[in-house]
C-alpha cells in the first residue's frame, strides 16, 4: 500500500506544480482520496495514515490497560471520559500530551498512571487519533445512500428531537442551504460545519467556531481569551487585547473553564443515527 501511495502523492504535487509541462506526458494520477483536516492544534496539517501494525499494537495494549475505564472503542465507559472528544488528544502531537497523562495519571481523579515504553506510548496515541479520524469521517460514509432519507422524518427532527432549532433557523441562517452546498457537502455540515479551532499556530481564528477560556487566578483575577494552548500542566490565551497569558497550571488551580462553540454539533455526534443524518440532508436539500 505504501508503495503505491506515495509514487501517487509525488505525481500530484509535480502536476500541481507544473501542469502545462506534464499534462501531455504524464499519464492520469490514479485518484487519491482527498486529505482529511483535523482539528485540534494540528488544524494545519491534516490526519496522518498510521500502518496497520502500529495500529494492531496500540489497539492490544490500549485494549489490556485503558478500555476497561475508557470503552472498547474509546468513546467513553463506565469511569473514563470519551477519548475521541477529548482536547488533549484532539490538541496532541505525536503522543506528546497523551503520554504526559498516561505516565503521570491523576490519580485523584480516578485515571492511574502506567509505566510503557515511548514506542508503546506512540502506539496508544496512534490508535487514538486513528479513532478520531474514523469518528470525524463519518459522515463521509454510505455518501451512495445519501438519497434514501425522508424530508418529512427530517423536518420533525430538525424541529423536535434534533434540537436545532435552538440555534438554528430554516428562515435565518440556515435559509438557502440547499443551494449553498451539494448533497455531500451538506450532509458533512451537519455532521462536522466546522471543527472546533484553538491554537495560534493554527493560523487565522474563526471568532464563531474558536474556543475560549475563562482563566479564574486564586486572587480573584478573571482573564478571558482566545484558547491557544492547554495541557495538564499550562494554559496559554490571547486575551482581549491581543496579548498571549500563560499559567502553569496545579491540579484545579487557576480555575479553567472552556467553552467550545461547536459543542452543541460534537454532542449531537452521539445521538445522531445514520437515519436521522439521512432524513435532516434530505431535508436541508429542500431549502432552497
Ligand atoms: C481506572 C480507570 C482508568 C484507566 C484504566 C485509564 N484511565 Fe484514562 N482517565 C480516567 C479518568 C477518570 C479520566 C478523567 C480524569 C479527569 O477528570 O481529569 C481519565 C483521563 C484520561 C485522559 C485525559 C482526557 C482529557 O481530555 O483530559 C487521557 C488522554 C487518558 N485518560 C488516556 C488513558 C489511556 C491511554 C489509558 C490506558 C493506558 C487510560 N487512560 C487508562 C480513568 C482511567
Ligand atoms: C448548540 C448550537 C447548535 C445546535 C444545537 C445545532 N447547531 Fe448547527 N451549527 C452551529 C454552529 C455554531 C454552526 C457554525 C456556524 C458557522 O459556521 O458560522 C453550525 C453550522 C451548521 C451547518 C452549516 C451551516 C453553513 O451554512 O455552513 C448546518 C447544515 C447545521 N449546523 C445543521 C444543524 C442541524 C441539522 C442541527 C440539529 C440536528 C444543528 N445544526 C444543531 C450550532 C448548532
Amino acid at each position: 500500500m505504501i508503495h503505491l501511495v506515495k509514487p501517487a502523492r509525488v505525481a500530484l504535487v509535480l502536476l500541481a506544480g507544473f501542469v502545462p509541462i506534464l499534462r501531455a506526458q504524464a499519464p492520469a494520477a490514479p485518484p487519491t482520496p482527498p486529505p482529511v483536516r483535523r482539528g485540534g492544534a494540528g488544524a494545519g496539517g491534516n490526519y496522518k495514515n498510521y500502518d496497520s501494525a502500529t495500529l494492531e499494537r496500540g489497539k492490544r495494549t490500549y485494549t489490556a490497560n485503558c478500555a476497561f475505564c475508557h470503552g472498547g472503542s474509546a468513546k467513553g465507559g463506565e469511569s473514563g471520559p470519551n477519548l475521541l472528544r477529548s482536547i488533549t488528544v484532539l490538541h496532541d502531537e505525536n503522543g506528546d500530551l497523551i503520554s504526559k497523562v498516561v505516565l503521570n495519571g491523576r490519580p485523584d481523579k480516578g485515571m492511574p498512571k502506567f509505566s510503557f515504553t515511548p514506542d508503546q506510548l506512540a502506539d496508544i496515541a496512534a490508535f487514538l487519533h486513528d479513532g478520531v479520524r474514523a469518528a470525524a469521517q463519518r459522515g463521509t460514509y454510505k455518501i451512495l445512500d445519501i438519497l434514501v432519507g425522508d424530508p418529512k422524518a427530517g423536518e420533525s427532527y430538525f424541529n423536535g428531537a434534533g434540537g436545532c432549532t435552538s440555534c438554528h433557523s430554516v428562515t435565518g441562517d440556515l435559509a438557502h442551504v440547499g443551494s449553498k452546498y451539494d448533497t455531500v457537502n451538506l450532509q458533512q455540515k451537519i455532521v462536522m460545519p466546522r471543527e472546533s479551532r484553538y491554537g495560534a499556530r493554527s493560523g487565522p481564528i474563526d471568532k464563531g467556531t474558536a474556543v475560549t477560556a475563562t482563566v479564574t487566578l486564586p486572587s480573584g483575577e478573571v482573564v478571558n481569551g482566545l484558547l491557544d494552548h492547554i495541557d495538564d500542566f499550562a494554559i496559554t490565551l490571547i486575551d482581549e487585547h491581543g496579548e498571549r497569558r500563560s499559567f502553569t497550571r496545579d491540579d484545579d488551580v487557576p480555575k479553567v473553564e472552556l467553552h467550545d462553540p461547536m459543542k452543541g454539533h460534537t454532542e449531537l455526534l452521539k445521538r445522531y443515527t445514520d437515519a436521522d443524518i439521512h432524513n435532516l440532508t434530505a431535508y436541508l436539500v429542500t431549502l432552497k
